[in-house]
């Protein structure tokens, strides 16, 4: 069975219920099994054992917390490794173009120099989905669509 980890840091808890919602869209596809963990709990090893890596993170200055910079710096000890696995990213930023977008493109950035697979989506947050604050209806549908999306892709490539 294919597998796909949900890593996220949160402080004030908005980016943590983002990733339970991409979970719980990953979670309704078939042949594929989910891990939801904050980034304290993952050893940069693990990264090995998942098919669909998809990291959230608040929008900190425009970019992501240090603390999902320090996972990805880490990272390089398994450069090459991480090849062909599905990537996705998603953020609660405090305002709206308070640099959603680049925090989850850098994010991707990181991913895609892994060698890594992202999927974007003609509909909603074009390169991932991002929330003003506490997730609403909308960012929890975008949330939902985008971890059933990358599910789907990670059953087709690795299934
Ligand atoms: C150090 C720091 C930097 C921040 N920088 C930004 C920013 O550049 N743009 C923005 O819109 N919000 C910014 N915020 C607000 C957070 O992105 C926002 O409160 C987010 O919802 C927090 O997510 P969390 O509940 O998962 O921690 C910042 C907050 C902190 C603590």
């Amino acid at each position: 069975m294919a597998k796909m980890l949900v890593c996220y840091y949160s402080q004030t808890g908005h980016t943590a219920g983002m990733a339970q919602a991409v979970a719980e869209g990953a979670k309704g596809v078939s042949g594929l099994a989910v891990d939801v963990q904050t980034v304290a709990d993952v050893k940069v090893k693990d990264l090995l054992d998942y098919d669909a890596i998809v990291i959230g993170s608040p929008t900190y200055y425009g970019t992501m917390a240090w603390q999902i910079k320090q996972l990805l710096d880490e990272s390089v000890a398994f450069h090459g490794k991480l090849s062909g696995k599905v990537a996705g990213a998603f953020t609660s930023s405090g305002n709206i173009a308070g640099g959603a977008e680049t925090t989850i493109l850098a994010i991707l950035e990181a991913l895609l120099i892994h060698g890594m697979v992202c999927q974007g989506t003609p509909k909603g947050g074009h390169y991932g989905p991002s929330a003003v604050g506490k997730m609403d209806d909308r960012a929890r549908g975008e949330c939902r669509d985008y971890g059933k999306m990358l599910a789907e892709l990670t059953v087709k490539l690795h299934g």
